[in-house]
């Protein structure tokens, strides 16, 4: 009787780790169609320089895909996966046109139409066709760095939590309306519609609402993200923010913030983006 029990609970356990792998499996090789675009409308503002600026500071692609371009280390962990940004000088992407590296960048999907793994495209989901062409500009103007992309592997969590939907990121091109086009950009101001469109790049860790947290999909060691919806938390003020952003210290703790808090990105930004910041934050609340 108890051996018969044991058994059948063994061969749930099999099937289970089978459909995690096949599932798995599947989602690795399944093919994304992404609506169709073109770039004219924006070629003419695209700007390297902007480019830039969004690579090293607002998107900080330059975390996973280093400054020379040709790719860092994301995280080299058993149980998630050992996980490169890929290079992305013009040594590997010379045979993507434009419209495929906008397409990386915007859906998630790589040039063969596969997710991509471990790419936080949904971070940058609201990013202007503008914003993300000028990225694809700087990124070919900077020389090549001869060397292959990383091949990533990922581990039996990694694997466990995505087959379960709790890991949004192994796949991120199954998370987004991929029939949806471009976000249009406000005026580069010290203006609440600024600030939201720069605040995009908080929500990965901040959430949609930007209410803090747990991080989804996070290494368990990190803190929780703190609540940013300042216009109902009286201690925050502008002069308190602005030194956050200038020195990476919370002014409330005197501590720096902890890992993952992105402080040497956050620590570039300028009076502008960091006011726009602050005018949008503060006119959110918890009611
Ligand atoms: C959290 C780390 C991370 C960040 C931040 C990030 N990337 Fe990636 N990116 C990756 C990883 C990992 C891959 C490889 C995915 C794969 O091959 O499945 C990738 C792939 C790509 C690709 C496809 C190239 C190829 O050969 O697969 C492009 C293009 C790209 N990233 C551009 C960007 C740009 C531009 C930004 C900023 C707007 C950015 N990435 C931010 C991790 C990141
Ligand atoms: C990769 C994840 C990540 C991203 C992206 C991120 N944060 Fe954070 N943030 C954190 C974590 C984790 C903490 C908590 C750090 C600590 O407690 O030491 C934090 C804390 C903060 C705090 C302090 C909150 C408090 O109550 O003390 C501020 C302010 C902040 N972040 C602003 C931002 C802004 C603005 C952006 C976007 C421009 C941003 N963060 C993007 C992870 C992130």
């Amino acid at each position: 009787m108890l051996k018969k029990g044991l058994l059948g609970i063994l061969i749930i356990i099999l099937l289970f780790v089978f459909f995690v792998f096949i599932k798995f499996e599947l989602n690795k090789v399944k093919k994304f169609n992404v609506q169709k675009f073109d770039l004219q409308d924006v070629e003419s503002i695209a700007d390297v320089e902007l480019g830039k600026r969004i690579y090293e500071v607002r998107a900080g692609c330059i975390d996973c895909h280093g400054e020379k371009l040709d790719g860092k280390m994301v995280m080299d962990n058993g149980a998630i996966g050992t996980i490169y940004g890929s290079n992305i000088s013009p040594y590997n992407l010379k045979s993507w046109t434009d419209e495929e590296v906008v397409r990386a960048i915007r859906y998630g999907v790589h040039k063969s139409g596969r997710s991509l793994n471990f790419m936080p495209s949904f971070d940058f989901e609201e990013l202007s066709k503008g914003d993300i062409l000028s990225v694809v500009k700087y990124l070919r103007s900077q020389p090549e760095v001869a060397s292959e992309s990383h091949q990533n592997s990922f581990g039996p969590i990694a694997r466990l939590m995505s087959s379960l939907g709790k890991m949004p990121i192994m796949f991120p091109a199954k998370e987004m309306d991929l029939k949806k086009g471009f976000s249009e950009k406000p005026l580069e101001e010290a203006s609440v519609a600024f600030g939201k469109y720069l605040a995009n790049t908080c929500i990965g860790c901040h959430g949609k609402n930007l209410m803090g947290g747990p991080i989804p999909g996070g290494d368990p060691s990190w803190p929780e993200a703190g609540d940013l919806r300042f216009g109902s938390n009286p201690e925050w003020t502008q002069e308190r923010f602005t030194e956050l952003m200038k020195t990476g210290i919370s002014p409330i703790t005197k501590k720096e913030l902890r890992v993952p808090m992105p402080s040497w990105l956050l620590i570039q930004y300028n009076a502008t983006e960091t006011e726009a910041l602050w005018l949008y934050l503060s006119s959110l609340n918890s009611k």
